[in-house]
Formats: structure tokens, C-alpha cells, sequence
């Protein structure tokens, strides 16, 4: 008898779940690639306002950005107001006078999306109105201003579950009926890999970045993270990447302080990780140099490939790391990283090694087969039939695109 309940109990369960599954929903065709596009906080934080936004799109067109693929200008923490009377969310009327809906169509008419910040808390990160309790006005809101990309964060959340509350927010999302990208913000805290595919477009997966290489930067009560400390933690990731649903390494530094070695280094890792690639700098003031990475064609095109494959790291030889990711048409994109303060020389006779992915069932002998390469960062050309000799600077990478010979 006790058995017949058990069983009844668990059955109605599971069709409460298939229910509830049927309706939960995600836009589909949304980041079939890594999203490409900029947002304010990096390099402003709470600073924001729309003619900043506005030049900030205006600089998306004429750097050669949007040419070379970025598509998203993001506005991130404080663009709130106050709620008004029955509860809808108003934009700050000091700093944002013309409202977020002449914002999205300055935006649009350059041909770009505008993306926006919310948190599922009672209030977002820096203390402006949370969504929690109004998923669906806030939604319903962002629809009717014309928005295209929610980041949704997690300060302020204290005992809510966050599949649910992220589920939630999903869904007024959908409801609404705009597509728009979801993008899950919760630092990688409960594993959103393991729960978020049909949830978000993507999850970060760290705390937040911080421009310097190797270092942890203590805030108190939390820490901000370099560029090695973030590569470091996607460590067992790679397999929840895919199409549609990307580990989220965090806001890009690039042109914020670090060298040019290292800023090209972050973002190539990044790049071959199928990191988003979200610009964190002052686009308008950038320098040829951060212009001439961030709209590297060759490194974005490794991005940006359909497969959609996270790297694997390959070899790791203490300081020098390689990271391969399998590239449409047989094509692989090697990455060598040089992790130390100081230059490293580094061989690598390709005949003695073979590569196995278990992941996305790839394997090369490479004794059998031959690629060409090409160097994506100066254009040199070679063979693996071949030996490589590399003398790589500190903190830098070197990145050779495979094709087959
Ligand atoms: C953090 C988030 C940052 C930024 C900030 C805004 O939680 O990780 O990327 O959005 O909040 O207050």
C-alpha cells in the first residue's frame, strides 16, 4: 500500500516535471556562436549615461567592430530609476533623459542590439531596483523599450533558489515575447554548467575580472580575478559549451592597463576558450594597438566557428600550456601560452605526439596526417611536418591555424 503511494506520489511528480518543462522555454536561435558586443562596467561601472552609450555605438561602427562581428552595446548596473506607482521599472531621468526605448533606437539604427542589466535579488549589486517579485513587468518592460540582452545578476538574493529564480526570469523573458539573449551572472557559485543549457545563453563562470595577469584582487568581502586565475577555474567546463549555451569568462580587459602581450594573450584565450567576447574598454579613445586585437578577423573567425567547441588543454608543461579547439572542415586552432615572467624557447617535433578528444571525438596521429599552418598573429606560414621552434615573451601566446594538407 505504502509502496502504491510512493510510487503514485513519484509518478505525479514526474509528469509535474514534464509539465513544467514543456512550458520552460528559452529563445533558441539566439548565440548559435559566442556573443560579441561591449558593456560599460569595466571601464565605467555606475558612471553611465545615454550620450556615453550613444558614442559608445557611434565608435562600434567606425573602430571596425561591428564590421569585424560585435553586435551588442551593454549597459550594465545603474541605468535604474525608481519603480513607479504599480511597480514598473523607470530609467534614471537624470542620466538617461531621452528614455531606453530612443536609446535602443539610436542603437538599432546603427545596426547594433542594446543590452541591459538586472539582478534577481531585491536590489542589483550596486543597490538599484532588483527584479525580484517583477520578472514579468521587467520583462514585459524591456520588450516594450525594444532591448535585446538581459545580464541578470545575483547580489541580493539571500535564501531564493537560483535555478528557479534564473528560471523565472526565463520565462517572463519568453513571455514577453522579444527575443533576447539571457545572460546568467551568478559567478559560477552554483554551477550553472550543470543546471542553466536550456536556462541562459550563457553563464559566467568566475567571480569578476580584474586587468593584471596572475593576480587575485582582495575587495574584502570578495576578490577579482587576472587573466590567469579565470583560465585556470574552467577547468572541467569545456563539455557544458556548446551552441547556444557558452562558459562566460567575464567581461573583457583588454586596453584597460595590461601589456599588449598580455592583452593579446587574453583575449586569444578567450577567444579559443568560445568565451562570449564583451569589450570592457573605452572604445572611443582606444589605442591602434587594442583596435588592431580586438578586431583581429583570424582569432574572432576561431570564436566564432560553427561547431561551436570549447579549446582542451593538450599539453601542459608547467609554464608553456597548449590549448587545441577543433575548428570546422578539419581545421584546429593551437594556442601556445607562456605563463612565465620571463621568455621561454619552446619545440615541438608534431610527428611524436597525437591528439584525442573525448569530447568531440576528434583524434590526429600526427606522424599520419599533415596540416599547414598559418600564424594568426604575424602571418607566418609552416608545416607540421616540420618541427616548431617558438621563442615566446613573457605572458604571451602564439596561435597557429591548422588546415589540412
Ligand atoms: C557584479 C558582476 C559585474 C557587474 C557588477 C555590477 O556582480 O559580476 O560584472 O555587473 O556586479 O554591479
Amino acid at each position: 500500500m505504502i509502496k502504491k503511494l510512493i510510487m503514485a506520489v513519484v509518478v505525479f511528480a514526474a509528469s509535474l516535471s514534464v509539465a513544467f518543462n514543456a512550458h520552460a522555454q528559452k529563445f533558441e536561435q539566439i548565440a548559435k556562436t559566442p556573443q560579441l558586443g561591449w558593456n560599460s562596467w569595466n571601464t565605467f561601472a555606475c558612471d553611465v549615461n545615454e550620450q556615453m552609450i550613444r558614442e559608445m555605438a557611434d565608435a562600434m561602427v567606425s573602430s571596425g567592430m561591428k564590421a569585424a562581428g560585435y553586435e551588442y552595446i551593454n549597459i550594465d548596473d545603474c541605468w535604474h530609476g525608481e519603480r513607479d506607482k504599480n511597480g514598473f521599472i523607470q530609467v534614471d531621468k537624470k542620466h538617461f533623459p531621452s528614455g531606453m526605448k530612443a536609446l535602443a533606437d539610436y542603437v538599432h539604427s546603427k545596426g547594433l542590439k542594446l543590452g541591459i542589466y538586472s539582478d534577481a535579488g531585491n536590489t542589483t549589486c550596486a543597490g538599484r531596483p532588483g527584479s525580484r517579485g517583477h520578472e514579468y513587468q521587467d520583462a514585459l518592460t524591456y520588450a516594450s523599450w525594444g532591448i535585446d540582452y538581459v545580464k541578470y545578476d545575483w547580489c541580493d538574493t539571500q535564501d531564493i533558489n537560483p535555478k528557479s529564480a534564473y528560471a523565472t526570469m526565463r520565462d517572463a523573458i519568453h513571455k514577453a515575447g522579444r527575443p533576447m539573449l539571457f545572460s546568467i551572472c551568478e559567478w559560477g557559485d552554483n554551477k550553472p554548467w550543470e543546471w542553466a543549457q536550456n536556462v541562459g545563453h550563457s553563464w559566467r563562470t568566475t567571480g569578476d575580472i580584474y586587468p593584471c595577469w596572475s593576480c587575485e584582487h582582495n575587495h574584502g568581502s570578495w576578490s577579482s580575478f587576472g587573466v590567469l586565475p579565470i583560465l585556470d577555474k574552467q577547468a572541467g567546463l569545456r563539455k557544458y559549451a556548446g551552441p547556444g549555451h557558452w562558459n562566460d569568462m567575464d567581461m573583457m580587459e583588454v586596453g584597460n592597463g595590461m601589456s599588449e602581450d598580455e592583452d593579446r594573450a587574453h583575449f586569444s584565450l578567450w577567444a579559443i576558450m568560445a568565451s562570449p567576447l564583451i569589450a570592457g574598454n573605452d572604445l572611443r579613445t582606444m589605442s591602434e594597438a587594442t583596435k588592431k586585437i580586438l578586431t583581429n578577423k583570424d582569432m574572432l573567425a576561431i570564436n566564432q566557428d560553427k561547431l561551436g567547441i570549447q579549446a582542451m588543454k593538450w599539453i601542459d608543461e608547467g609554464d608553456i600550456e597548449i590549448y587545441v579547439k577543433p575548428l570546422e572542415k578539419g581545421d584546429y586552432a593551437v594556442l601556445f601560452l607562456n605563463r612565465a615572467d620571463t621568455s621561454m624557447n619552446y619545440s615541438l617535433d608534431w610527428n611524436f605526439h597525437y591528439l584525442k578528444d573525448d569530447i568531440s571525438k576528434h583524434e590526429i596521429f600526427f606522424d599520419k596526417k599533415k596540416f599547414t599552418w598559418r600564424d594568426i598573429w604575424n602571418g607566418g606560414k609552416g608545416s607540421t611536418a616540420e618541427k616548431l621552434n617558438l621563442t615566446m615573451a613573457a605572458h604571451s601566446v602564439v596561435v597557429l591555424r591548422l588546415t589540412p594538407q
